[in-house]
């Protein structure tokens, strides 16, 4: 079986760069059933969905088994954004149950430390499945935490330690958000094609998915933009087209 990150690039070499969030107020009732629509709608515009814990926390095994099963009969692959950050037991455990729903690949947070983040590529790869990790988020705040000026064998920021760990721990990706589109530029050029870079925060969070895709972005990571859009379809095929003009 190929690894996740072949996979994600397979797909996307036809379907473009956009991985849908299916994140949804929580007056959404019927939380199974959108996003396997959004998944039979919207599926030639995507490379693959990524849940949260918008779906995690209220639905039950057979629900998220079904919605992954369904993204992969369509070709899709689909990520768990728990942003994974834990004892290695602990983070262990929590991806055997995401393997075991279906799941291709987790996002997870790098300040667990090296050694337990190397073990949980190990175990994710073993299973061919993905492990991606937060570089820097897209939120503005997260200039005060992911800037921080630490001391680590140099003087850097906190993001390029964790740009380190990602590149020495072998993961499949890392993210970095689209609101910051010079620190993606950095990763790109330090870490070339070794790692991916997912990019959330396009639109809404006020990001441009052409900016970020020029400073050197594999994947757009989208929800809002194109979910609460009046026309998600015509949304998603203007951001495919500008993906596929990187
Ligand atoms: P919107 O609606 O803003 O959704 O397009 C973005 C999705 O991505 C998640 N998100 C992040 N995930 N690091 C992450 O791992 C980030 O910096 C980040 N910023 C946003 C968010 O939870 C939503 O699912």
């Amino acid at each position: 079986m190929a690894t996740f990150k072949t996979r994600l690039s397979q797909i996307s070499k036809k379907n473009g760069k956009i991985i849908l969030a299916n994140d949804y107020d929580s007056s959404e009732k019927n939380l199974t059933t959108k996003t396997i629509q959004n998944i039979k709608t919207l599926y030639p515009y995507l490379c693959g969905i990524k849940l949260n814990f918008h779906l995690l926390l209220p639905l039950s095994f057979k629900e998220i088994s079904k919605i992954n099963k369904t993204a992969h009969n369509y070709g899709l692959q689909t990520i768990a954004d728990i942003k994974l950050n834990d004892i290695g037991n602990t983070n262990k455990v929590t991806t055997e149950h995401l393997w075991n729903l279906g799941f291709d690949a987790v996002i997870a947070n790098p300040i667990m430390g090296l050694d337990s983040l190397k073990q949980l590529v190990k175990s994710s790869h073993k299973e061919n499945k993905g492990v991606i990790t937060l570089c820097h988020m897209s939120a503005p705040e997260a200039k005060l935490s992911y800037d921080m000026e630490i001391k680590m064998g140099k003087s850097q920021k906190l993001y390029q330690l964790f740009l380190d760990w990602a590149i020495t721990s072998k993961v499949d990706g890392i993210v970095v958000g689209a609101t910051f589109p010079e620190i993606i530029q950095y990763c790109h050029k330090k870490a070339g094609s070794k790692l991916d870079i997912f990019s959330p925060g396009i639109g809404t969070q006020g990001g441009s998915a052409k900016n970020v895709l020029s400073a050197g972005t594999d994947y757009l990571i989208i929800g809002r933009t194109i979910i609460n859009d009046k026309n998600p379809v015509s949304v998603s095929k203007e951001l495919q087209l500008q993906s596929f003009s990187k």
